[in-house]
């Protein structure tokens, strides 16, 4: 996903950036005269004097920030390494550290230099190195992006204290069930979360109430507690593509939350259609061993104003065709869903 609502220049720029990885979030960077204190390899705009610019320059390491500087921007270098002391002069006004596409290593981050971070909104990691999480003091934190590293722990209650951590992406890591037990406990914000392609064999256990999107395609995973979505009354997007989904790991009614929209189950090893609840929109089962349809899949009772909702449904590459499809459908698929056979 790569909006682009920039001038010409910075969507060039943005362009050759979103080959891999969303810079939406970057202000405008209207490159001109830098500010004095700009550190010399940087550029400062005068336009946007707390921003320094040092991303796409063969940077080996993180320069001295200068006092004033909020917003940090580091990636496309080839750091390898942070100082102690680079960030004194900003620890208690950093809220931007982007740090994306580096080689960093956690043996060579110093004392003394994020762990200062008092007040960091947002941490942008990913692309690099890391075994371990680096979290930053800051209670303001709001997103982390640490995907693309090779994490393979995250202990538990190191974001205890983060009230308004909102988005968290690990994606493409080497995270375990039992590495990230506990990790996200306390974060009563939580919005999104996103553990895609890593080693998980179920869904990530005590994530926050608040949670509305969960991402774990990609993993190792059999099965879903019974009772897992009832403990997350506002999720509403929860992908489980690629895994290792069998019918017997899907106690019965499992999915049938009314919150959920989107539930996308698509290359696992189902052979019937699990239970959903009538306000499920979306529901992506292609490249399954499906076999049959049974109505009561997506209805159980049907009513004046009790019928499924579904719009989208994907059955394509399993064992069934449109003529296996109940001819009685209309009263139960009222919305008159496309489904998709081939
Ligand atoms: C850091 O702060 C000290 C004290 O205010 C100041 O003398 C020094 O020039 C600052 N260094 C930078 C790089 O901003
Ligand atoms: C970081 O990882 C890449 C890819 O695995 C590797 O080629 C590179 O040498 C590593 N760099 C450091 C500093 O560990
Ligand atoms: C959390 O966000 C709210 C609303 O933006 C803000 O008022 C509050 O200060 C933030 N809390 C922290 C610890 O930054
Ligand atoms: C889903 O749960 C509701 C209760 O919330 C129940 O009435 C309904 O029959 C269930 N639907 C299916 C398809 O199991
Ligand atoms: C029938 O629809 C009503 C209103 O949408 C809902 O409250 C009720 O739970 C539904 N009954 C069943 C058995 O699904
Ligand atoms: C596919 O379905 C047909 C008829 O519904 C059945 O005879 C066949 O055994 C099924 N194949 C697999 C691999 O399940």
């Amino acid at each position: 996903m790569c909006t682009l609502h920039v001038p010409l220049l910075a969507i060039l720029v943005s362009v050759a950036l979103c080959q891999y990885y969303d810079y939406d979030y970057q202000p405008v960077s209207v490159l001109g005269p830098s500010g004095p204190n700009c550190h010399q390899e940087c550029d400062c705009p005068v336009t946007f004097p707390s921003a320094m610019y040092c991303d796409s320059r063969k940077l080996k390491f993180v320069p001295v920030v200068p006092t004033g500087i909020k917003y940090l921007y580091l990636q496309n270098n080839q750091i390898e390494e942070i100082k102690a002391g680079v960030f004194d002069n900003v620890t208690a006004e950093l809220r931007w550290l982007v740090l994306d596409n580096n080689q960093i290593t956690n043996g060579k981050i110093e004392k003394g230099t994020i762990d200062k971070l008092s007040a960091l909104e947002k941490l942008f990691f990913s692309y690099n190195n890391l075994t371990e999480p680096i979290i930053p003091p800051s209670k303001s934190l709001d997103e982390l992006k640490m995907m693309h590293n090779k994490l393979t722990k995250f202990p538990s209650g190191l974001l205890s204290d983060k009230e308004n951590l909102t988005f968290i992406s690990l994606q493409h890591n080497h995270l375990t069930s039992e590495a990230i037990a506990g990790a996200f406990k306390g974060s009563k914000k939580l919005m999104s979360l996103d553990v895609s392609h890593n080693k998980l064999k179920k869904l990530p256990a005590g994530v926050p109430s608040s949670l509305e999107i969960l991402y774990a395609d990609y993993n190792d995973i059999e099965s879903v507690g019974t009772g897992y979505l009832n403990k997350l009354p506002s999720l509403q997007y929860l992908r489980i593509s690629h895994n290792k989904l069998v019918d017997s790991g899907i106690p019965s009614g499992v999915f049938n939350v009314s919150s959920l929209v989107e539930l996308d189950l698509s290359f696992n090893k189902l052979k019937s259609i699990p239970e959903i609840h009538e306000q499920l929109e979306q529901l992506y089962l292609q490249a399954n061993e499906i076999n049959k349809i049974d109505l009561s899949s997506f209805c159980k009772y049907i009513g004046p104003s009790n019928y499924s909702h579904l719009k989208h449904l994907r059955l394509d590459a399993n064992n069934v065709t449109s003529s296996n499809f109940p001819v009685d459908y209309s009263q139960c698929l009222r919305q008159n869903p496309d489904i998709m056979f081939e």
